[in-house]
């Protein structure tokens, strides 16, 4: 049985990780999922496996030597996969400190952990070990040709305390195979969206304000593009790339679906119009004046656009869900999880925390 330690398991991606993974594995894997529980952590994502045999929370902080190395002596872990991080670009620009601790040397405690007891005497590693490193494309700074796409091979170009960051921890990550011979990837994907994703991002702002009525705030002039990707077609290239990625490798994850962040809230507006029936009071709330301008984002970069061929060429990936369908399942899921939203905007999952796992 293969061991996946996942650390921010309990935030947006992480946690549709374990999801995707069970679905697809069932009981042939074994999940430790470690997290901090910042802000963005919730372990309501995932109830569905309390008190699975083969799944284990473990609330800790990356940055936290003693307690990885200890998960590391008392589990023989097969794979890791990186995703805890502070992933917010404007609380990155309020406060950069935090970035670089947790995305940077928390990363570092991780591969060091990691080395320790994958390495043999000889300097070589033991036979199937892992380690993925979940990045971004923001990495590679901002387009301006509508030709332009993000490759591989692309130089780094980060702007923002996030995704420079980002950026210095994937470099760790390249120093530790170029030295070592670490057995790791590096996967850079476009944006996600789909379930469990915490409402200061785009997607469950937009729902969660214009089911309430409220000001939908808009940066700029509102035509910075991002690549969208439905956060289920990433988690499945991170399993493929960790199965059949070439040892050191870095993937680019994207599935060609720019749009401008004007067009996404206009396709929100229209599906929750679509979806509401007459008789639900929020229906009337959901309308175009509610799209409020306001100043940029400071160092707003303008377009990103992820060119996906090598991981499609190498590994055979190909996005399974169209931002059609993608999106109205995603909203669907928003309008069905109502108390998972009130939730996690009234920090009712604090105390959630708290009740389950206060004395274990
Ligand atoms: N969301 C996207 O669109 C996107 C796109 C590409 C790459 N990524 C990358 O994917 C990863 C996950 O992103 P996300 O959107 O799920 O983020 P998220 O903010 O929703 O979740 C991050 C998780 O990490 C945990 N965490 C934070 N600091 C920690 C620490 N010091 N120790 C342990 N756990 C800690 C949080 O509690 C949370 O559960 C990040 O590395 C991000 O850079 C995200």
């Amino acid at each position: 049985m293969r061991t996946y330690l996942v650390t921010g398991g309990a935030g947006f991606i992480g946690s549709n990780f374990v999801h995707y993974m069970f679905r697809k594995y069932g009981d042939e894997i074994r999940i430790i999922n470690v997290d901090a529980l910042t802000y963005a952590g919730n372990l309501a994502n995932l109830k569905d496996f309390e008190g699975k045999e083969n799944y284990t929370f473990v609330k800790a902080d990356i940055r936290d030597k003693a307690a990885i190395t200890k998960i590391f002596e008392e589990n023989d872990i097969d794979r890791v996969v990186n995703f805890a991080a502070e992933s917010h670009v404007d609380r990155s620009i309020a406060n950069p400190e935090v970035f670089v601790e947790t995305n940077v040397l928390g990363t570092l405690v991780m591969l060091n952990a990691a080395k320790q007891a994958w390495e043999n005497e000889d300097g070589s590693f033991k036979e199937g070990k892992r380690f993925l490193h979940v990045s971004t494309d923001e990495v590679y700074g901002s387009l301006e040709n509508p030709e332009d796409y993000f490759y591989e091979t692309t130089p780094y170009d980060p702007h923002s305390p996030y995704s420079a960051s980002k950026a210095s921890s994937d470099f760790i990550v390249k120093a530790y195979v170029d030295t070592y011979h670490f057995p790791a990837f590096i996967t850079n994907c476009s944006n996600n969206y789909g379930p469990y994703q915490f409402p200061e991002k785009l997607i469950p702002l937009i729902i969660n304000n214009a089911l309430s009525g409220k000001k939908l705030p808009v940066y700029g002039d509102g035509k910075n593009v991002r690549d969208w990707l439905y956060v289920d077609d990433h988690c499945k290239g991170i399993d493929m790339v960790l199965e059949n990625g070439r040892l050191g490798e870095k993937y680019n994850i994207g599935g060609h679906n720019e749009k401008q962040n004007i067009e996404i809230i206009h396709i929100i507006l229209d599906t929750l119009k679509e979806y509401l029936p007459d008789s639900d009071p929020r229906k009337a709330n959901v309308s175009e004046d509610l799209i409020t301008y306001v100043t940029d984002r400071k160092g707003h970069d303008r377009r990103y656009a992820i060119a996906p061929d090598k991981i499609k060429a190498e590994l055979g990936w190909e996005p399974e869900t169209c931002f059609a369908e993608g999106i109205k399942k995603t909203i669907k899921w928003y309008l069905e999880n109502l108390d998972w939203m009130t939730n996690i905007t009234s920090g009712d999952y604090q105390q959630y925390y708290e009740k389950m796992y206060k004395d274990r």
